[in-house]
């Protein structure tokens, strides 16, 4: 069947270890070495960018988790994984475009308490925002959205963070 050598093994989303019993910084110690190995050697942004949303709804399914890039001065929804989501986003707008303008992670504990809060889902009650960096700019961000309140702390932060800084731009 193999002519001319052995396979290539690749990881495939079947063959993610979840364990959903342990505790949320476990679990991200579990899956942040197999997202590593899911998109190391893989240079197509888009195509890591949809790997992790994937292993990230896999493994804590959450409500929704996507990400947005910047395009001409705009977030446009990227790869996503969830119910479907607003397309735009200007800066300076909802928890994203705030997150894009302070170039820093933003945690909503409740959407309604947040001005401008950009509802994409009624089921949403918390959120999660990221920017991720090229050279120090701002080249989009990384939501998630919970359907329970207070969902996401500094745990969350300092691992999604970790995952973001995998991402290699070495196109
Ligand atoms: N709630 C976000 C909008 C994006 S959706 O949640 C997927 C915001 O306020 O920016």
């Amino acid at each position: 069947m193999f002519k001319g050598g052995l396979p290539t093994f690749v990881i495939m989303a079947e063959d993610l270890q979840i364990s959903t019993s342990a505790s949320k910084e476990e679990q991200y110690q579990s899956l942040i070495p197999q997202i590593e190995a899911l998109i190391t050697g893989e240079t197509d942004l888009i195509a890591n960018f949809g790997n992790i949303c994937a292993a990230l709804k896999e493994q804590f399914k959450w409500l929704w988790v996507g990400f947005y890039l910047v395009k001409d001065d705009e977030l446009v929804l990227g790869p996503f994984q969830g119910p479907v989501a607003c397309t735009r986003i200007k800066i300076g707008r909802g928890v994203c475009g705030t997150a894009w303008e302070q170039q820093q992670a933003i945690i909503v504990p409740d959407v309604n308490e947040f001005p401008g809060h950009i509802a994409c889902s009624s089921a949403s009650v918390s959120e999660i925002v990221l920017p991720l960096l090229k050279n120090g700019v701002v080249i989009g961000v990384l939501d998630v959205d919970s359907e329970y309140i207070a969902h996401f702390n500094d745990i969350d932060e300092r691992y999604l963070t970790k995952i973001l800084k995998l991402i290699s731009f070495n196109e």
